[in-house]
């Protein structure tokens, strides 16, 4: 199976926020940001398997920065590493100033994703060769958190967390 590259699963969402879609201090509710990461993260999963694909789990969700009605969100998703099955995705979250077009980083989040085949059982997906500082980064730091993700889903024992254990060290 040929490797694929970033860009290739690279999925740009982009809509607004409207009234049903806030909460009583008129910013975006967070199960709405939930809910469009991760239609943004099963396109870039599917679009790098080319299978099926299931959320396993949402490793990490920071909601830094609330999101007003009305704002241009864009939630930009890829894949940063792929395993044997499985991919992990981060998303990173824009919000565009309406006057000056310029974008700001609102939130991020990684969310794992599985390739299945027609009976849900896990399957085989193409490796992933990063290109800029940024995908390499975030390639390498991937192992540890698939690691956490792991352990704290009780599938694996914190000792055998090597690559985990391995940033507490010295
Ligand atoms: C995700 C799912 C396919 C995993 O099945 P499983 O029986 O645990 O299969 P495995 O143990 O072989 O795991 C498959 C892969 O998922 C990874 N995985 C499973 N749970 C994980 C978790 N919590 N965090 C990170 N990775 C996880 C495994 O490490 C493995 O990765 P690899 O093949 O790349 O090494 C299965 O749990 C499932 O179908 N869950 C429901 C998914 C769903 O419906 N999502 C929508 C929620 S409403």
């Amino acid at each position: 199976m040929e490797a694929k590259s970033p860009s290739e699963s690279r999925t740009i969402l982009t809509d607004l926020v409207l009234p049903s879609e806030t909460n009583p201090l008129n910013n975006l509710f967070g199960g709405e940001l939930l809910a469009r990461m991760d239609r943004a993260a099963s396109i870039a999963a599917r679009r790098h398997s080319r299978r099926i694909v299931v959320t396993a789990s949402v490793n990490h969700v920071a909601f830094n920065k609330a999101i007003p009605l009305g704002s241009v969100v864009t939630v930009e998703a890829v894949v940063s590493r792929a395993f044997k099955s499985s991919m992990e995705i981060y998303i990173d979250v824009w919000v565009e100033d309406r006057e000056s077009g310029r974008r700001s980083k609102a939130n991020e989040a990684i969310y794992t994703f599985v390739a299945v085949d027609e009976t849900g059982t896990p399957i085989q997906i193409p490796a992933l060769e990063p290109e800029s500082e940024l995908e390499k980064q975030r390639y390498e730091a991937a192992l540890r958190r698939k690691q956490l993700s792991l352990v704290l889903a009780g599938k694996m024992k914190p000792k055998e967390a090597t690559e985990l254990k391995a940033l507490f060290e010295d």
